[in-house]
């Protein structure tokens, strides 16, 4: 058991009423570090020498800190994915969207409170790709004495997916850039840090999940994968998914799990199978005609009292395009709306904002073609500034940003059908405004501009409710009559169909910045990212707390 754990236990069993609610206090170094159990040839950028990194523990109603130093030559910020961060944008992370990074030698303390959630979150590195060996787990136990909406578990087991390249990603990220072309897929998938067959590395051994027979067991399963949205599957064993991105869901079963970059998964396991050795198997999912990247890792279940070297029991791998695997498992996620859990989904709508998500082509003087890969949201390639949206906002700075982000693209076309000829698009950090308590809907319609492609997306700063989803254009008149408005799954990273459009609801109850981006950090960088700026209300607790003294410069 976890040490603090252990301390928390003990302290509820003595002095109950001091411990309902915790401060848990956290320090992450970011060092350089060899890890074993990858073929390295260059140390990894880590936080405490861990990679994964290590787990977040709270409960809910709990304050956590979270000193960050950083001890490399990179920039470095750290994001909480999913924690709402109400009125503390400050300590939300993403650099030059929420703060200044941190630089070498410098730290900074987030500090913030987990307000009705509980679940599995994670949380990364915000800058650049940094993300793909910095992050880790966040698990947030419900309060104290309040059980699981489900049956209890006998044990609890983190498994986080993860991309690994062989070289500094900076580098990668630097030479796709300078030569206008995407970057170099990675060299391997990594369950929990261990990779999977690497050319020209030699094994170093999988995961292994331990099991008893008989008992049930909670995973958490995380995506921390830059770019790849994956299918997880354990051969002869049903999951039973009961929560997503730290919201309940309505207990369904399944035998393969869809899970994009930034969302987390809890399901329950049972080792009800014979003893012995299982395969499971992590792969890729991409239904545009662009994929390149097949690469399926691979872990074992292994039973408790399972002989030496057993055969191992295998399963099918889902095929690189099984869009109705990914259709059958969305389609079965709903919100567990109980009398405890309620979804409260916004049925009034103060703004109906329209965005359409391409990928296109802007000319580059300096690019190996005269033209660069990039993306946009209404046609905006959203432009990083070079100090934080939020202390310009907060100190009303000129000139950092406009608050005039389109809520509808500039022409309206066949978005998933022949683009029209010009695809090029322009260049802006604007800002969409809305007074505090709006209630926003958003239809992210995806488009067929040079590849039709799926777009896990990400907002900060809330929950929202996922109404509805479909191929093909939005019809504003129909697919709204086919709107759930009743138990919608709640998240906060949804996938964006290849070709198709989702619609997400959510009320603007948290002043501050808040980014909404792809979360394939290759078109993170390509500029498919916007943020809303929600102003402070008029009531006692309806505005953003006062910035911290250690906030880093830039
Ligand atoms: Cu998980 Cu803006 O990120």
């Amino acid at each position: 058991m976890d040490r603090w754990f252990r301390t928390v236990l003990l302290g509820a069993f003595f002095f109950p009423a001091l411990v309902e609610s915790l401060v848990r206090h956290y320090n992450f170094s970011v060092v350089l570090k060899n890890t074993t159990k990858l073929c390295a040839t260059k140390p990894l950028l880590t936080v405490n020498g861990q990679f994964p990194g290590p787990t977040l523990y709270a409960r809910e109603d709990d304050t956590v800190t979270v000193r960050v130093t950083n001890h490399v030559t990179h920039n470095v910020t750290v994001h909480w994915h999913g924690v709402r961060q109400l009125r503390t944008g400050w300590a939300d992370g993403p650099a030059y969207i929420t703060q200044c990074p941190i630089q070498t030698g410098q730290n900074y303390i987030y500090n913030f409170t987990l307000t009705g959630q509980r679940g599995t979150l994670l949380w990364h590195a915000h800058i650049s790709w940094l993300r793909a060996s910095i992050h880790g787990a966040i698990v947030i136990l419900p309060k104290r004495g309040i059980p699981y909406p489900f049956p209890t578990p006998d044990k609890e087991k983190i498994i986080i997916l993860a991309e690994w390249w062989k070289v500094d990603v900076e580098a990668v990220v630097n030479q796709a850039a300078q030569s206008g072309f995407p970057p170099n897929v990675s060299d391997a998938h990594t369950i929990n840090g261990h990779p999977g067959p690497v050319p020209g590395c030699s094994s170093q051994g999988g995961y292994t999940l331990h099991v008893e027979s008989g008992k049930t067991y909670l995973l958490r399963i995380i995506n921390a994968a830059l770019n790849d949205e994956l299918f997880f599957k354990i051969a002869g064993h049903n999951l039973t998914i009961v929560e997503v991105d730290a919201s309940y869901t309505k207990p369904f079963q399944t035998d393969v799990i869809f899970i994009s970059p930034g969302q987390t998964t809890n399901a329950l396991l049972t080792a009800n199978q014979g003893i012995g050795k299982y395969l499971i198997a992590v792969s890729p999912f991409m239904d545009a005609p662009i994929g390149l990247d097949n690469k399926t890792n691979y872990a074992t279940l292994r039973y408790k009292g399972t002989p030496a070297n057993p055969p191992t029991i295998l399963t099918s791998v889902p095929p690189l395009n099984a869009t109705p695997l990914t259709d059958a498992f969305l389609d079965s996620l709903r919100s567990l709306n109980s009398e405890k859990y309620p979804a409260k989904v916004p049925l009034s709508i103060d703004h109906s904002l329209f965005f359409t998500f391409a990928v296109g082509v802007n000319p580059c003087a300096t690019c190996v073609n005269g033209s660069q890969l990039v993306a946009a949201i209404n046609n905006v390639s959203f432009v990083l500034p070079t100090m934080a949206l939020l202390q310009a906002h907060y100190y009303n700075i000129p000139g950092v940003f406009t608050d005039d982000f389109p809520g509808n693209p500039p022409i309206t076309f066949n978005y998933t059908g022949t683009p029209p000829s010009n695809i090029q698009t322009t260049n802006g950090t604007r800002l969409y405004r809305v007074a505090y308590n709006s209630a926003i809907q958003i239809v992210l319609q995806g488009t067929a501009i040079i590849a039709p492609e799926n777009h896990p997306t990400h907002l900060h700063g809330f929950n929202f409710f996922v109404v509805g989803k479909g191929r093909g254009n939005f019809d504003p008149e129909k697919d709204p009559q086919k709107f759930n408005l009743v138990d919608p799954v709640e998240r906060n990273t949804v996938s964006v169909p290849t070709a198709g459009w989702t619609a997400i609801r959510f009320k603007a109850d948290n002043p501050g910045v808040w980014f909404l981006h792809c979360h394939l950090e290759v078109h993170t960088t390509w500029g498919l990212k916007m943020a809303f700026l929600v102003d402070n209300g008029k009531g006692p607790n309806e505005s953003l707390l006062p910035l911290p003294n250690d906030l880093p410069k830039c």
